[in-house]
């Protein structure tokens, strides 16, 4: 199973997903592979904004090794499951898709907690340091989900 995290910049939720997922699949041993991109180029290259690793290294998570980049259409291919961190991600990346197959594997993330609620993950960036403790919360409910029900 491989996994694609995506929020706008690649920088805050996406690869905060991203880290809180790879943990859980260290810690257990699991079959499955993840990753995080963002819709938006502004970041590209770029390490996750501070909040985001301080926050994570406050839940004994090292976010540090990960790199911003840009959803490409390959990534249709690679990816098993996308996973979006809001509904204007979904709605960019399911523009994107060319075939029912392709749309059928993008969703919403916090529908693995509230089913069909569409809910998005508060944007962090311009706020402090509890929107960044809040998306870590959300996101720890939600991996938990998706590890329960498809691994
Ligand atoms: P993210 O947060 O999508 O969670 O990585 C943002 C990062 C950067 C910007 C907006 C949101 N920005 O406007 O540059």
């Amino acid at each position: 199973m491989k996994v694609l995290m995506v929020c706008l910049g690649n920088i805050c939720r996406s690869p905060m997903a991203e880290g809180i997922l790879r943990k859980k699949i260290q810690v257990n041993n699991l079959d499955v592979v993840t990753d995080s991109c963002g819709t938006g180029n502004w970041h590209v290259g770029q390490k996750p904004d501070d909040r985001a690793i301080k926050t994570m290294k406050s839940k004994g998570i090292d976010i540090t090794d990960l790199r911003a980049r840009q959803f490409s259409e390959s990534d249709f291919n690679q990816f098993d499951m996308i996973y979006c961190m809001d509904e204007t991600n979904y709605n960019d990346i399911l523009a994107l898709a060319k075939t029912h197959e392709q749309k059928s594997r993008v969703k919403m993330i916090l529908n693995e907690i509230n089913p069909k609620a569409n809910q998005s993950v508060p944007d962090p960036y311009f706020g402090g340091d509890d929107g960044f403790e809040n998306v870590y919360q959300l996101l720890d409910i939600a991996t938990d989900k998706f590890l329960e029900k498809y691994v």
